[in-house]
């Protein structure tokens, strides 16, 4: 059996701090054999920078997504062609830098390809993620044990029809971007976990990572404000998956959600699996 841990957005700072202070005692309580967290908000919301994507490895983070925010920051556009284990979504344009997958292998020897799309509901055009990832799955079906979907994507509807789209081709598939965790993590009938949304690794006292006054004053008079990350009340979320390399399937999704505190003394909450 090979246990995943997937890290929800991290937003700036206050995200990274849960992971610097909690992540390897984390791992070790759920005895965690990769580590994938999405990363395009890393930067103080917008992006991510090699600095931040090297010190993320090194709190023991091994592959890295994204999404929308993936290029904010200038300064990674050439990281891309050093850092296999930093991808984005698969179904930009050909010719973007960097590549929509990566196959992983743990200590254990189980190679797991993490394969990451995004939306198109709400959300800039991008190519068909429906049939992308059915290309990505092809590219790495062979050489992977495990196959792991981040769905980087604003509509629900688009999220969970991604789920049933992908039940039994891959071991999860799990949402990214809205930064609030869904309830609805199950195993889908033909093995594949799921989540509509993983949520955000950051401060919750937001509104989705950022400080809460400016964007209640842009939503009551639509002018432009300045987003600054907020550091009120960080929370760590995540899910667990259990996977058996044997079949390709899941057999458990556990959703975490984990104060500082929590992240300190390692009181994590599990949820039944369904
Ligand atoms: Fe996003």
């Amino acid at each position: 059996m090979t246990n995943i841990l997937f890290v929800g957005d991290i937003v700036g700072r206050p995200g990274r701090d849960l992971l610097k202070r909690g992540l390897s005692a984390i791992s070790s309580h759920h005895d965690i054999d990769l580590v994938i967290a999405n990363v395009e908000n890393s930067a103080a919301g917008f992006g991510v920078t090699p600095d931040i994507a090297r010190e993320l490895f090194e709190y023991g983070v091994h592959v890295m997504t994204g999404g929308n925010h993936t290029w904010d920051k200038k300064e990674i556009i050439p990281y891309f062609a050093k850092e296999p284990r930093m991808i984005r979504p698969a179904n930009f344009p050909e010719g973007v830098p960097g590549l929509g997958r990566y196959v992983a292998r743990t200590d254990n020897g189980v190679s797991v390809a993490v394969i990451n799309v995004m939306g198109r509901v709400f959300m800039n055009p991008l190519d068909d993620p429906f049939r992308v990832v059915l290309e990505q799955i092809a590219a790495v079906q062979g050489e992977a044990a495990l196959i792991f979907v981040d769905f980087h994507g604003e509509a629900t509807s688009e999220k969970v029809a991604m789920g049933w789209h992908l039940d039994g081709q891959v071991a999860a598939c799990v949402g990214t971007h809205t930064h609030v965790q869904t309830a609805d993590e199950r195993i889908l009938p033909k093995g594949t976990a799921y989540i509509t949304d993983v949520g955000m690794t950051g401060a919750h006292d937001s509104v989705i990572g950022v400080e809460r006054a400016a964007i209640i004053h842009r939503f009551r008079t639509g002018l432009p404000q300045r987003f600054e990350t907020a550091s009120e009340n960080p929370r760590l979320n995540a899910v667990v998956i259990q996977a058996d390399e044997t079949t390709g399937r899941a057999v458990g999704i556990t959703r975490v959600s984990l104060s500082l505190q929590d992240v300190e003394t390692l009181a994590v909450t599990p949820v039944a699996v369904r």
